[in-house]
């Protein structure tokens, strides 16, 4: 069985399973010959443009097994009969580890103070402060709880937002009710039609004034045009690890509005994610060559 692999250590983890055949594809360079005989495919992290022609010549592949949680790139291009999995739990504890680190990084300025730091500057003054806020968690899911259990000792009240309402889980249809109380908004929504410049002008003049947006989801679930207007006012904060367009060009008006960190795309980007992701891919191989029912199956309206 001809599996491509995104890595080295993904070879490392799956060569010794019986009849594995891993060629290496990390997204650089052509791609290898032979894409007709994989039945497995394991794209790199960061989504390759021809992924739908790619697709489009493997004619025997099976299962098409993501190391990213969001699987966008690849829903509207899969073939009929070619089961999508994604990884789930992968990088819950990286991604809300950077929630934290970013909400905290633009509540105590910590940008402004490097920047200071750069001029040798003591630029003393009074911040914002995490405690004693209310963080709205918007597409609370396994990385949601994740943030959640490290929000857990900081003092603030959370309140979680799903697709649709389940026990202490409010459904999305609550927001305008719910984001007027929230000082950090925490976006973690998969990238579908539904989500779809979710955050347009009307739900960020639904944030209240000083309010910090965290986008740990997809560039394209905010629109772009409506933050940069709010973050010109002065009105709210953000702290963005994905943008539209990513990568963000150079001299995009994003990179110079006021208030707003930016990270690359970074979230999910550690050791932690690519430990979890190897135990995550061997056990997916050996559910797949033993015929069991595999894990993180995406159906439906996800
Ligand atoms: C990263 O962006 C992911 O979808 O896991």
């Amino acid at each position: 069985m001809k599996i491509w692999v995104p890595s080295k250590a993904a070879v490392d983890v799956l060569s010794d399973l019986p009849d594995v055949e891993c060629v290496v594809y990390d997204g650089t360079g052509p791609a290898p010959d032979g894409a007709e005989e994989v039945e497995v495919w394991i794209p790199p992290l960061m989504p390759v443009a021809r992924t739908p022609e790619l697709l489009g010549r493997m004619s025997r592949l099976r299962l098409l097994q993501t190391v990213t949680a969001g699987v966008d790139a690849y829903r509207p291009h899969l073939p009929e009969g070619v089961v999508l999995c994604n990884a789930r739990g992968v990088h819950d504890a990286g991604t809300a580890e950077w929630a934290v680190g970013a909400m905290i990084a633009v509540l105590r300025e910590f940008p402004g103070f490097a920047a200071a730091q750069r001029e040798g500057e003591w630029a003393y003054r009074h911040t914002g402060v995490l405690a004693d806020s209310t963080v709205l968690i918007v597409g609370y899911g396994s990385i949601g709880e994740a943030l959640e259990r490290r929000l857990d000792g900081f003092e603030v009240d959370v309140i979680r937002v799903a697709r649709t309402a389940r026990g202490d889980v409010h459904g999305q249809d609550e927001l305008p009710e719910l984001l007027p109380r929230a000082d950090v908004v925490v976006l973690l929504v998969p990238s579908t039609p539904a989500t779809a410049g979710l955050v347009d002008a009307g739900f960020l003049s639904a944030m209240k004034d000083g309010a910090v947006l965290v986008n740990a989801a997809r560039g394209g679930v905010v629109d772009t045009g409506a933050l940069v207007a709010e973050l010109s006012r002065g009105r709210i904060l953000a702290a963005l690890d994905v943008t539209d367009p990513e990568p963000l060009p150079s001299g995009h008006p994003l990179w110079t509005a006021p208030g707003v960190f930016i990270t690359p795309h970074v979230a999910g980007s550690t050791p932690a994610s690519g430990r979890r992701m190897l135990r995550l891919l061997r056990s997916q191989l050996l559910r797949h060559l033993a015929g069991e029912p595999l894990k993180n199956v995406i159906t439906g309206s996800y």
